[in-house]
């Protein structure tokens, strides 16, 4: 896919704002609180109908009643105009080429696009709960029919849960765990197909661009393991006295997390500061390599990294369109002779938006 342009009215610190993209490099460059973020969080607003920062309001700009965000992109050949509006009272809409959309899941199904921030870290360093998101983002994005398989599951288990804090009747209980253990079973299998191919790509990208020999992989940790459905079910009852006693369901892929590592040693526990944004970037950039033509959408990825590994991010950065954001202006390092930006989009924001 491609983006070509958007139009930003009242959104964050923009005003009125137009901007046109190139097919490569967009390289976003500005000073502290020139709007950098803000125009990724624009992008991202689009393509999944929501913002990766909270509340959409809060987007809204702080003298505005609305903000209206139009962007224009071409997938597979196909325009497509996405045209947001959200207001103060919380109208909020959503149109593909004129046609309003019923739910967010439709962007999903065309948006491909891969996404970091200074907070994706967190996914190694945090709770279990956002790498279970960032996993079920690339199991959606790749099967766009499972977000109905995740929204049934998530029914499924909160009735389930209700059920266990109110009764004692084990029989009635396992029409619940029917329908959880084979919705459950089809998540922990797409998860599993995700995290073997996000495994050996994250650790090509870790090689190649960050020139390093240590080895870093995936490790899915389910907390239930099964090879079919029938064996899933009976795995699950094995914890039914337990569910009862605790009052909600103690396992199932609702409890599942994975684990990245660096030379076999959890990265959470013994990586560096460094290392650990070498290998956040790595897994994003890994997930690049499922769809054929996906957009990076990188915020302020290159801080912190040494010229050397910048100039190898550039190259892989290259090979698709993307929108990169850098209080630094990288021409410095063109000067010296360490990397061509030259074909990239060069973007200045000034203070005033
Ligand atoms: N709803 C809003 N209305 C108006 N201004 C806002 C709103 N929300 C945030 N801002 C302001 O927008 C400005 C731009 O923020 P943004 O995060 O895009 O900057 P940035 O260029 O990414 O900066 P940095 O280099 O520090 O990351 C900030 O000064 C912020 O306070
Ligand atoms: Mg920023």
């Amino acid at each position: 896919m491609k983006i070509k342009s958007i139009h930003i009215e009242n959104f964050r610190g923009y005003k009125d704002r137009f901007f046109e993209f190139k097919d490569k490099m967009n390289l976003i460059v500005g000073n502290n609180a020139s709007g950098k973020t803000s125009l990724l969080e624009a992008l991202y607003f689009c393509m999944c109908g929501k913002s990766f920062k909270g509340r959409d309001i809060d987007a809204i700009n702080f003298d505005s009643f609305y903000f209206k965000l139009e962007m224009l992109s071409e997938v597979d050949d196909i325009e497509y105009n996405l045209f947001c509006y959200v207001d103060r009272n919380s109208d909020k809409r959503i149109m593909i080429n004129g046609k309003k959309i019923n739910r967010l899941s439709e962007l999903i199904s065309i948006f491909k696009f891969v996404f970091f921030d200074p907070d994706t870290t967190e996914l190694i360093k945090r709770q279990p709960k956002l790498r279970r998101r960032f996993l079920d983002m690339e199991v959606t994005k790749l099967y766009p029919y499972m977000t109905k398989v995740y929204s049934e599951y998530q029914k499924a288990l909160l009735s389930r849960n209700a059920f266990l804090k109110s009764y004692d009747k084990k029989d009635i209980i396992d029409l619940y765990d029917t329908q959880i253990s084979q919705l459950g079973f089809l998540i922990f299998q797409k998860r599993q197909e995700i995290i073997n191919k996000l495994s050996i790509e994250a650790q090509k990208v870790f090689s190649y661009v960050f020139e390093n020999k240590s080895m870093l992989e995936l490790k899915y940790m389910p907390s239930i393991v099964a090879s079919d459905k029938e064996e899933y079910y009976k795995e699950m009852k094995k914890s039914i006295d337990r569910d009862f006693s605790f009052g909600y369901t103690t396992k199932g892929v609702h409890r599942d997390d994975f684990e990245i590592l660096i030379d076999k040693k959890s990265a959470i526990n013994f990586a560096s500061e460094g290392q650990i944004k070498l290998a956040a970037i790595s897994v994003v950039l890994a997930t690049s390599l499922l769809y054929p033509e996906p957009v990076l959408i990188l915020d302020d990825v290159f801080s912190e990294l040494d010229k050397f590994k910048i100039r190898n991010l550039v190259k892989f950065i290259s090979q698709y369109q993307s929108f990169v954001t850098s209080a630094e202006d990288l021409r410095a390092f063109e000067r010296e002779g360490i990397l061509e930006i030259g074909s990239a989009n060069v973007i200045f924001l000034e203070k005033n938006l």
